[in-house]
Order: C-alpha cells, then sequence, then structure tokens
C-alpha cells in the first residue's frame, strides 16, 4: 500500500470540516484587523530563501532543479514570498501594505507530533509602516497591531494556556556584536541562542575570541524574562520601545505579554521587536506563532522598508486546543434524499436538485440502496436530516422528513422542505 510521505497528512472530512472552520475564524480576526488576503506561489526560485533566511532554512529546503534547469524550493515561509509580491506589483501602492495569507510550507525537518515537513501557516505581514522618528525605522504601533492580532487568533482558537512573550532581537544582536562576535558570524551565534542550545554556543563563541565572563553576560540576557519591570534592564532608546509597545497594547485590551529579552528566532531576517507564542499543552514542540519586525525589500531589489509580521502554526495551535480538551462536532450535510421504492427515484433527484437550488447541503442515493441501508449511508455522511421520498406522500406533493438526531419524522409538502431544514440550523 503506499502511504503519504514522511511528515505529511491526509485530511480526511470531518478533519478537514474541522480546519475550515478554525481557518475561517482566523480569517475572519485577519479582516477585522483590517487586512487583505493575497495567495503566492507554493514554489518559488530557491535564491528567494537563500538569500536571507539563513542557513539553518537552506537546510531545511525542499530544492530541486525544475526541467528549465532552474533552482527551485518550496516555499518554508511565507515572509519572503509576500515581501517578494510587494517588491513585484505593490510597491507604489499607498503603504502601510496590511495583508495576510494561509497556506502549506514545507521542510525538511525530522517529523514529530507537531512538527511535520509539509504544515500549514496562517500568517500576516504590515509592510511599509517606515517612519524615521526610530533608528531602527519600526513604529511600536505597528508592532502592537500585529502583537494584538496574534493574541486575537490565539483567542480565537478558544486556548485557556498560552504565553506571549516580546523581546527585541537589536538587543542581544549588540550584545554579541559588542563581546567580538564578528558580524558575519552572528547568525550562526543568534542560530544557537535561539534554541538555548548554550553548551554549543560557548565553545563557538570562545573560538570568537569572546571570553567567559561575556559569555556568561550573554546567557544571562537570554534568561532575562518577566513582566515589565524586565525592560528596566533594557538599554536606553530598545527599552523606551517596548514600553511604548506595551502601551499600545494595553490601549487595545491585550493582555501585556510577558518580556523575554532571549526571544531570538530561527530565521535571520528580524531587525527589531521579535515576539512568540507558546501553549505548554504541546510539550517539545510548543511554538504556535512567531514574528517580528524585519526588512527584506531591499533584498529583493525594493526600496528598503520596516515591516513587521507574524505567522500561526495551524496545525500546533489546532493541537493545542484539542489537548486542552475542546472538541468540534462536524456538520456533515444538511440533508440525504432516498426513495422509499425504484419508480421514486426520478423523484428523489428532482427533489435533491431543488434543495440544492436552496443552498442547502443535499446528497441524494445513487447507489440504488433499499431504505434500511440508505438510511445508514445518511448517518455515515452525518446527514441531519434524511428526505424519504414514497409514492404515497408524493401523491399529495410531500415526502417524509426524518431528523436523523432524534428519529422524528413528519410528512411535509415538498414546496416546504427548504424552509424545514433551514430552521433547524
Ligand atoms: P517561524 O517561527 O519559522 O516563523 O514559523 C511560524 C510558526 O510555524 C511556528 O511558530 C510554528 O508554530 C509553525 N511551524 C514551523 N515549522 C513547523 C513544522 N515543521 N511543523 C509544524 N509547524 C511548524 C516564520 O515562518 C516567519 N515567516 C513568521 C513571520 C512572518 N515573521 C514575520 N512575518
Amino acid at each position: 500500500m503506499i502511504q503519504c510521505p514522511r511528515g505529511t497528512r491526509d485530511f480526511l472530512p470531518d478533519e478537514m470540516e474541522k480546519r475550515r472552520f478554525y481557518e475561517n475564524r482566523l480569517r475572519h480576526v485577519a479582516l477585522t484587523f483590517g487586512f487583505r488576503e493575497v495567495e503566492t506561489p507554493i514554489f518559488e526560485d530557491a535564491e528567494l530563501f537563500i538569500l536571507r533566511s539563513g542557513p539553518n532554512v537552506l537546510k531545511e529546503l525542499y530544492a530541486f532543479k525544475d526541467k528549465g534547469d532552474r533552482d527551485i524550493a518550496l516555499r518554508p515561509e511565507m515572509t519572503a514570498p509576500a515581501v517578494r509580491m510587494f517588491v513585484n506589483g505593490m510597491s507604489n501602492d499607498p503603504k502601510p501594505i496590511k495583508i495576510f495569507y494561509f497556506g502549506q510550507c514545507f521542510r525538511y525537518e525530522r517529523p514529530q507530533s507537531g512538527r511535520y515537513r509539509e504544515f500549514f501557516q496562517f500568517g500576516a505581514e504590515i509592510i511599509g509602516s517606515a517612519n524615521p522618528e526610530y533608528k531602527n525605522g519600526a513604529r511600536p504601533e505597528t508592532d502592537a497591531e500585529a502583537i494584538a492580532m496574534a493574541a486575537s487568533m490565539i483567542k480565537a482558537f478558544g486556548l485557556k494556556e498560552y504565553r506571549i512573550r516580546i523581546g527585541h532581537i537589536g538587543v542581544l544582536r549588540q550584545r554579541i556584536a559588542d563581546a567580538g562576535v564578528p558580524a558575519d558570524r552572528a547568525a550562526e551565534v543568534l542560530q544557537k541562542l535561539d534554541k538555548k542550545l548554550y553548551e554549543e554556543a560557548r565553545p563557538l563563541m570562545e573560538e570568537m575570541g569572546v571570553s567567559a565572563a561575556e559569555i556568561d553576560g550573554i546567557f544571562d540576557l537570554t534568561e532575562t524574562v518577566g513582566g515589565p519591570e524586565v525592560l528596566d534592564k533594557v538599554p536606553g532608546e530598545v527599552g523606551d520601545y517596548l514600553r511604548k509597545v506595551v502601551s499600545f497594547l494595553e490601549a487595545m485590551g491585550v493582555e501585556t505579554p510577558e518580556i523575554d529579552l532571549g526571544v531570538v528566532r530561527g530565521l535571520d531576517y528580524y531587525t527589531g521587536m521579535v515576539f512568540e507564542a507558546e501553549a505548554p499543552a504541546l510539550g517539545a514542540e510548543k511554538q504556535i506563532c512567531g514574528g517580528g519586525s524585519y526588512t527584506l525589500s531591499e533584498l529583493f531589489g525594493g526600496e528598503k522598508v520596516f515591516s513587521t509580521g507574524f505567522a500561526v502554526g495551524f496545525d500546533r495551535i489546532l493541537l493545542a486546543a484539542e489537548k486542552e480538551g475542546q472538541e468540534y462536532v462536524p456538520r456533515g450535510i444538511d440533508a440525504y434524499v432516498l426513495s422509499v421504492t425504484d419508480d421514486m427515484r426520478l423523484k428523489a433527484a428532482e427533489i435533491a436538485a431543488m434543495l440544492r437550488r436552496e443552498g442547502i447541503s443535499a446528497d441524494v442515493d445513487i447507489a440504488g440502496r433499499k431504505m434500511a441501508k440508505a438510511l445508514k449511508y445518511a448517518s455515515a455522511v452525518r446527514a441531519r436530516y434524511a428526505v424519504i421520498v414514497g409514492a404515497k406522500e408524493m401523491e399529495a406533493g410531500a415526502a417524509t422528513l426524518r431528523d436523523m438526531g432524534s428519529g422524528e419524522q413528519k410528512t411535509v409538502e415538498v414546496g416546504d422542505l427548504p424552509r424545514e431544514i433551514r430552521q433547524a440550523q
């Protein structure tokens, strides 16, 4: 038997219905925040990701040569494609550009619970909210907007236990530069710090000539987590900046996130505020969302604009809700039409067509089953009603409407079926 490739999954109807339900909830949140949806190709020129996304993504890339000898990669994330799309076709539009996307990403990772090779992200980018007022070009309102939307999305899943942590990549970048880590090797060090791999980060920095005391200081910094009081430990401008982000969040009624100077992020394009959300119910792969402010457009041939974005790991947040005991009851279809005798088959087809024209999801027995078996099939496809077409009722222009949940039956005129079925929705 051929199985789906390692790290990928099939989604059967009940699962798919649940996924669509939550996807639409997220879409609703994004729309209420004034974002508009976009879609980019699933594969891109490999260069798009190699240019900036860092060595981590490179070794995780699904890359191949196409028949025209082009280097192609399946997208491992959607920020670079979104910014490429902005540079190609939206750079003259009024800024900031607020877009969101939903789709699958591919990373050649070792699969485990919550970590797949094909997974889905729901993400958003605010591109081009440039402001010279701040040294790194970002605006606290922009960053707060992104964090507030991420928080609303997590709420839309009804998660009870989660943490949102915000930090600023500038603090750590500055600190490791001051300690003597060369600029072109900063990504390597940050990569290790992101995963809290201190055992590997230490020899790496020692090799770069960083003193033991400095290394300890850097490790301390990445472990600095707490309430807003942590901001007192953040030097000058960055501390003020994050304080402003927190005030905007307060104004929007968003619970103050934890301040965590150890938020590093695995991708290499961040320049300012960075944030992550985690759901402890998930265990090892508990990060459900990540983002921050960055610049990428100049790398793809556009003007340099400052942006902020994030992506929710759709599969993980679903898993977290499930682990917290949340249940989703699939809706299935509205009606299943079946005929009592073969001479009623045309009538049944006619009634199913009428219901469909009325916007009711209706299936009809096309397998020539006897009534008892057809009813069994109707419950298997989760039909809420069965419309039983019998010759006797039909003489009066009616059919039997059976509530599949309670088993109750009544005779309903064919013309009234849509209203009766809709009433119970
Ligand atoms: P990321 O942190 O690499 O950020 O991915 C975002 C989320 O995708 C993670 O928090 C995680 O929930 C989920 N995720 C990542 N890898 C996997 C996997 N193998 N299986 C299941 N879920 C996974 C980004 O991708 C950035 N583009 C986010 C961003 C947008 N930053 C700015 N704008």
